[in-house]
Parts: structure tokens; C-alpha cells; sequence
């Protein structure tokens, strides 16, 4: 069962997904030595990236004992605006300090590539936690609806077809964790804002089971947790009353 968070306005939910970000890094270091993170792209979440790499987060997350990958990736240059690393790096890794070595930016196009990153995923302890924004077609990551990628079951790590339409406007070939990565993780994190998503969040949260078409569907961790962060305009159509603030 999805726990869901709402919260009044995009401020106050990047306010809620940094304190969770932290609050997660410091228990998964205090129990297992280190806290290993899979990053969103897109927009949303870029807000909740930058309220981390300020105080009170900045100083209290244990940085020399994170680890970074991504969910997903548009195959384009790291320096190109629509890189998810690109995002990421600006508006939180190149503003704390975590070691180098411990940014494992997806880097796709080459064949072999979601195999090598996969194989590196591997040498690690399980994912803690695994960021997801939400596109209003119902995609999560790169796993966007029909894709072949939503029927992987065995691989962590797969290339996004180019006729995946990506959000950004055009059709750009991708790689991505699949769901049975993402499953696999202690604790998945939807992060959406706005009244563009309300349709998608209430066919995720209120949708008939077996929606073949939606892939936020096929996100149920194993044995993990999943939390749902919103504000009051990306939920504005669920019919369930819902907890505001904490998460
Ligand atoms: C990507 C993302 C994608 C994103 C959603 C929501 O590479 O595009 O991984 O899954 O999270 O499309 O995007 P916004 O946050 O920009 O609305």
C-alpha cells in the first residue's frame, strides 16, 4: 500500500522530499555504513535537489557515504540541457561533497552500455531509495507506456527504445532501471507537482488494476516502501482524503 503526502504548494513538497532524502541517508549510514540513492530526472525534481545541498540537509546528510546513480537517461552529451546528469550535477552534486568516484552518471548510446552499468549496479548494496518524477502519460523513469522495456523482468538496466516519446518534445533513445530494479529497492519516492500530472496520479493511485498502459502500474517494491509526494494540484483529483505533510 502506497503511503501518499500531500503537500500545499511545489516549495513545501521539495521542502518534504529533501527532509525525506536526508532522513533516509542518515538511517541507511547508520545501519549499513552507506546510503545508495537512484536520482530522478526531469524537472520536478530539481527544486528538492537544490533545498538538499542547502543547510540545514547540507550538513547533515553523510555525503562521503553516498552513492549516486540515476533511474534514467536521455542519450545526449552531459553538457546537453536535456542530460538528466546535467540536472542533477547543477542543482545538487557539484554543490556537496560527495566523492567523485561516488556519481555514477548513466552514460547511454554505446552498445553495451545498460549491461556495464547494470554489471556496476550490481557490485552495490541495495538501492535505499529511488527517486521517480511522473510524466502525465502515466511514465515513470524512461519506462514510458508500450515500451518492450515494461515486460523486462531479469534485467536491472535496459536501453529506451528511440520511439519511446520522451516528454522532452521529440523522440530521444534512453536507458533506464526497469521495474524489476526499481522493485527491488528499500524505498521508492514519486515526486509530482502540478495540475498537468492530476490525471496520471489518480489513474496510479485510483486506476483499474492491470492498466497495461500505464507503467507507474507496475511499480510495487518487493519489500520495500512507496511513497507518493504531491501538491495539492497533482492530486486534485483523488477522491481519497489523503495525509498532508510528513514524508
Ligand atoms: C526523464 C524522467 C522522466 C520524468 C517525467 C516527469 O528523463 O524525462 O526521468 O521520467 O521524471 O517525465 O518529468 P517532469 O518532472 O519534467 O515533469
Amino acid at each position: 500500500m502506497a503511503a501518499v503526502y500531500i503537500h500545499p504548494d511545489p516549495d513545501s513538497l521539495a521542502l518534504a522530499a529533501a527532509r525525506l532524502i536526508a532522513q533516509e541517508a542518515c538511517r541507511a549510514v547508520e545501519e549499513r555504513g552507506c546510503f545508495v540513492i537512484a536520482l530522478a530526472g526531469g524537472t520536478t525534481p530539481r527544486r528538492a535537489y537544490e533545498r538538499l545541498a542547502e543547510p540545514p540537509f547540507l550538513e547533515l546528510v553523510p555525503w562521503q557515504d553516498t552513492h549516486a546513480f540515476w533511474t534514467d537517461e536521455r542519450c545526449v552529451d552531459s553538457a546537453d540541457p536535456r542530460s538528466n546528469e546535467r540536472m542533477a550535477r547543477e542543482s545538487l552534486l557539484d554543490r556537496v561533497p560527495i566523492p567523485q568516484g561516488q556519481i555514477h552518471p548513466m552514460r547511454c548510446g554505446s552498445s553495451g552500455a545498460a549491461a556495464r552499468y547494470e554489471s556496476l549496479l550490481r557490485t552495490y548494496p541495495r538501492l535505499d531509495l529511488v527517486l521517480l518524477g511522473l510524466g502525465a502519460d502515466g511514465h515513470a523513469a524512461s519506462l514510458f507506456p508500450h515500451s518492450p522495456v515494461l515486460s523486462e523482468k531479469e534485467r536491472w538496466v535496459a536501453p529506451a527504445p528511440a520511439e519511446a516519446v520522451g516528454t522532452d518534445g521529440g523522440t530521444l533513445p534512453r536507458m533506464t532501471l526497469t521495474a524489476a530494479c526499481i522493485n527491488a529497492a528499500r524505498h521508492v519516492v514519486f515526486l509530482v507537482s502540478g495540475a498537468a500530472k492530476a490525471q496520471a496520479v489518480k489513474a496510479a493511485l485510483e486506476g483499474r488494476p492491470g492498466l497495461v498502459d500505464l507503467p507507474t502500474l507496475l511499480i510495487h517494491p518487493v519489500s520495500g516502501a512507496l511513497s507518493w509526494l504531491l501538491d495539492r494540484e497533482a492530486a486534485a483529483l483523488l477522491s481519497g482524503t489523503t495525509s498532508d505533510g510528513a514524508g
